[in-house]
């Protein structure tokens, strides 16, 4: 059973792992127990009660609890930190009761109220054991006359073994260069990453891992998790002076309110994390696999070879040049034609345009349509860009309704890219992009849709808002849902693509809207394979659109640029047009080839062989369910003369079984592959792609 209660508290077990909390003697809702998975009930360690140390820290400060309320004489990071009417600015939190309600997915709620006002709060356990990972999130409700001020509503405090050192592992970046991996000690104190752009930005990434300092990508203890928000989030990793380390996540307390009036409650959005004993590379396949089936709409959906037109045509988008794109990628193979930026009224740079949602008249005399159908008869879907948050100050909508803007109105209101942020948080600004977006969709032959997002916030205020100014981030991320929601349920067939100038909203929060992630703008293959790498801590190989462009040094072959892409869900972004014929028919061949490979690469187990952000010769497989076929992608960028390059060790396979790998004679062992490895060879800025096949489910008898 995957949740039971026990004479000490609650054990939450997965396939591997166990997780355990209880009430101390004081009363503490305090956290036992992470880890593998203990044999017996009894194996898990009772809460603990700390004694005080001295007069300077008392039992409580030292309680690893699960959700510390600011309250007694505690001073390590709080979860919750609320503000009475009456000017009451602790809360002091008490068990009251535990319940593992029916339903799809096992759950523990464990209600806690306050010792003295009507404040109730509940913790919620989700556990998904086939993954290893718990979903954790709280529900906070004002049963009382009087609005109680919410100053810090986290979801989850995730608690480490005491007494132990850890590494931290997390992704930082920026526009045009996301998610770099970084490995770093955890100190004493408290470290914090966070967003306070209003997405969850290129810059940091809610996505952590935790070690002892050894783990490598196949073995070692992993605690792993991330945040399911896609607006201002923050993450504390602290270490205590007691050696206590412990990872708050949640909604970025930085400028936020929330007026909880009498009645109402309020929902965090859900941290998720798990443990394995299998490295970074299990933590990443959990988690891989997570998002398919529990977070993506349709996670087992196979994506599409798409072309789009952006890095071609950029705005000078019209209906006889998508043709004549469109004519070039249908020869190759492409199925599905999206038009980028450019489309729409008077969207001929990017300083007007935004926010006036139909088809511009001058390039789309006749509208969209006759080119839709065009691409439709050449085979192909058709897709749309859309930015529905923004609007330029040279706009019809932004003419006619100048207050639906993000802004103070003492202030300038700051450009960013001649734009400004529509407050998704009103509900008329959200029922607007809804009909309009609605009829965009309904009166056209739309399959794909990317939605972009291309500034980050200033000047943060909400005049007349309904409760604090300060509720803006969260309304503005709820109103965001609600409307992405909403359209995706009215048309179910479309496959929506998250883009935030690239890589800037990637999170699990818009997965549950979004099937896909436009990682970042950055097409250079090279630097590409290293953003990549990045993404794929957390994200599924399915999630991550990959274009070939023209980008980056002429040198770069074809082939190099397309096993790049290769790597995800592959797309093409070139000036087909600048493309002679013999590199478009090597293009259709490399589209045929990885419509040979695509559910390996979509839906396959990754391996990260060799990293492309420590090595200039880097591998990367995925492995079917089954094991019965694989495929190798292998670069090498820049190596300086004499090179010597390491075998390359697969993963993943049938130890037992015989497989045979692409242009190497002769079949052998799983375990020979994966411990005496292969040698490629390449030279500067060559690739390479390989087929793995198991040949029979056990290897002959000799
Ligand atoms: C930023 C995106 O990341 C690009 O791919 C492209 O869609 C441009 N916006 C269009 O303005």
């Amino acid at each position: 059973m995957p949740i039971f209660a026990t004479p000490q508290g609650w054990v939450l077990e997965t396939a591997n792992t166990g997780y355990a909390l209880g009430l101390n003697a004081a009363g503490l809702l305090a956290h036992c127990y992470w880890g593998p998975r203990l044999t017996t009930a009894a194996d898990y360690p009772p809460p603990p009660n700390p004694p005080a140390w001295g007069s300077f820290n008392n039992p409580a400060q030292l309680t690893p609890e699960e959700y510390p309320g600011y309250a007694d004489i505690k001073f390590s990071e709080p979860c919750l930190k609320l503000s009475f009417a009456d000017g009451v600015r602790d809360v002091v939190l008490r068990f009251e009761s535990a319940a593992m309600p029916d339903g799809d997915r096992p759950e523990l709620h464990i209600t806690l109220r306050d010792a003295v006002y009507p404040f109730r709060l509940t913790l919620h356990y989700r556990v998904h054991a086939a993954y290893d990972l718990i979903e954790r999130w709280v529900t906070a409700v004002n049963e009382g006359p009087t609005p109680i001020m919410i100053e810090r509503i986290w979801s989850a405090q995730w608690h480490l073994p005491p007494g132990d050192s850890y590494r931290l592992s997390h992704l930082t970046g920026r526009f045009m260069d996301e998610f770099h991996l970084r490995r770093e000690p955890l100190g004493h104190g408290v470290k914090v990453l966070e967003s306070r752009r209003i997405t969850s930005s290129h810059h940091h990434n809610s996505w952590f891992a935790v070690d002892r300092g050894h783990a490598d990508e196949d073995s070692g203890a992993v605690w792993f998790g991330a945040c399911a928000w896609s607006g201002n989030w923050k993450l504390a990793a602290e270490v205590t002076d007691f050696a206590s380390t412990r990872l708050s996540l949640g909604i970025n307390d930085w400028d936020f309110a929330w007026r909880l009036k009498p009645g109402e409650s309020f929902s965090t959005p859900a941290s998720c994390a798990g443990f394995t004993g299998d490295g970074f590379g299990g933590a990443s396949r959990r988690m891989h696999d997570y998002i398919r089936d529990g977070v993506l709409p349709h996670g087992r959906q196979l994506h599409q070879v798409l072309y789009n037109s952006w890095e071609a045509t950029e705005f000078a988008v019209d209906e006889p040049s998508q043709t004549r794109l469109a004519e070039l990628a249908a020869a190759m193979g492409i199925e599905l034609f999206v038009i980028d930026d450019g489309w729409f009224h008077r969207r001929n740079h990017d300083r007007a345009g935004l926010g006036d949602w139909w088809p511009d008249t001058q390039k789309f005399p006749n509208g969209l349509q006759p080119l839709i159908a065009k691409v439709t008869a050449l085979g192909m879907q058709f897709g749309l860009w859309i930015e529905p948050e923004m609007v330029n100050p040279d706009s019809d909508l932004y003419r006619a309704h100048p207050d639906w803007v993000i802004h103070f109105p003492t202030r300038a209101r700051t450009e960013g890219r001649n734009q400004l942020i529509l407050n998704m948080g009103r509900p008329d600004v959200q029922d607007y992009l809804i009909a309009k977006l609605d009829r965009l969709l309904a009166e056209h032959t739309i399959s794909f849709i990317k939605w972009d997002m291309n500034r980050n916030v200033s000047e943060p205020g909400w005049p007349d808002a309904p409760g604090d100014q300060r509720e803006l981030w969260v309304r503005y991320v709820q109103g965001l849902y609600r409307v992405w929601g909403t359209l995706r349920e009215r048309h179910r067939h479309i496959v929506w693509q998250s883009c935030s100038g690239g890589g800037g909203r990637a999170d699990l929060g818009i997965l549950h809207y979004a099937d896909q992630i436009w990682p970042s703008d950055n097409t250079e293959p090279a630097a590409r394979l290293a953003i990549q790498e990045g993404f794929s801590q957390l994200f599924p190989a399915g999630t991550m659109e990959s274009w070939v462009t023209d980008m980056g040094p002429q040198h770069l072959s074809l082939a190099f640029r397309f096993h790049v892409g290769m790597c995800g869900a592959l797309g093409i972004g070139g000036h087909l047009e600048h493309w002679d014929a013999a590199r478009r028919a090597e293009a259709a061949e490399w589209i045929a080839r990885y419509k040979t490979i695509r559910p390996l690469v979509q839906l396959g187990d990754c391996y990260r062989l060799r990293s492309p952000q420590q090595h200039a010769f880097s591998a990367l497989q995925y492995v079917a369910k089954d094991r019965s076929e694989a495929v190798l992608f292998a670069f090498r960028t820049h190596i300086p003369a004499p090179a010597i390059l390491p075998p390359i060790y697969l993963r993943g396979l049938d130890p037992d079984a015989p497989y045979e790998v692409e242009g190497i004679a002769g079949a052998r062992s799983g375990r020979a592959w994966m411990h005496a490895g292969l040698s490629i060879a390449l030279a500067d800025f060559e690739s390479t792609v390989r087929r793995i096949r198991r040949l029979y489910r056990t290897m002959p008898a000799a």
